[in-house]
């Protein structure tokens, strides 16, 4: 193993909090229909959720939040709330993107976006030209994204590199592959957070989670607050990873 991953690996065995939080927004629909209000409301309550969650890893000093926003599996939904969805990412990038820019927060989109809206995609590329420069939280934004298809894309390239003559099959490992996934270049997500009572990955960050602690909540995600947020935290602070050593081994290194 890499030195660099090993110290990486036992440095993330003692922190008490985490240096990514990767997390899937789930129970809009089932917060509006309790209210008897259209799905769409769950989703325009959603957008207050992530404002308190980003100001949150903000303040605590996380460094990177990698929120699910549309799973490439959402076209699937009826056609009238894909098209508000995606009228309500439109807006919500017009009114955010000056106020996180001036948090210094930097915004990145990973998926596939052929698939929007041409004015959507520019607005996309706009908002992390504008940000691209600032150092404070890096908020990934996973639209149209699912973890297969980032491994399908990574092992595409690879591919078109080794038939070009650019890639030797030998090099191919594990780092190699990891450099070609989306959010290649940020730490891979220490907390996994999924609200909404479902306890699955759903075809998120596939590859990336494999040492991910993971938390799950009843909780639906437009009642998820800073309150919240911290809970998640402290069970974090209270696992010990592994990463498939002993526990004496991490206590050892600890002590150490
Ligand atoms: C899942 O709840 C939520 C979504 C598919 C959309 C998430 C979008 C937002 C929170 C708003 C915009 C976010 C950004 C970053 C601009 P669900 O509809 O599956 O809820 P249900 O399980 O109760 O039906």
């Amino acid at each position: 193993m890499a030195q660099e991953q090993l110290q990486a690996e036992t440095q993330a065995g003692q922190q008490s909090l985490p240096r990514h939080v990767a997390i899937i927004m789930d129970g809009n629909g089932r917060w509006a229909k309790s209210r008897n209000l259209p799905r769409y409301m769950g989703h325009r309550a959603g957008v207050k959720s992530v404002r308190r969650v980003v100001e949150a890893c903000r303040q605590r000093g996380i460094e990177a939040l990698t929120l699910f926003a549309f799973s490439s599996e959402n076209w699937r939904r009826p056609r009238i709330e894909v098209g508000l969805l995606m009228d309500l990412f439109v807006r919500t990038l017009k009114k955010e993107v000056h106020r996180l820019d001036q948090n210094n927060v930097r915004v990145r989109f990973i998926g596939d976006r052929s698939a929007f809206d041409p004015k959507l995609q520019k607005m996309m590329h706009a908002a992390e030209q504008k940000t691209a420069d600032n150092t404070g939280l890096t908020l990934v934004i996973a639209a149209n994204y699912g973890g297969r298809w980032d491994l399908v894309e990574a092992t595409r390239r690879m591919a078109a590199q080794v038939a070009a003559g650019e890639l030797e099959v030998d090099d191919i490992d594990s780092e190699r592959l990891a450099g070609e996934l989306c959010n290649a270049g940020l730490p891979e997500p220490d907390l996994f957070i999924r609200t909404g009572g479902e306890q699955r990955i759903s075809n998120y960050l596939l590859w990336q989670l494999a040492y991910t602690e993971l938390y799950f909540t009843d909780l639906l995600w437009p009642d998820f607050d800073a309150a919240a947020f911290d809970e998640a935290l402290q069970s974090f602070a209270r696992r010990q990873r592994r990463f498939g050593k002993t526990g004496d081994q991490v206590e050892q290194s600890r002590r150490a």
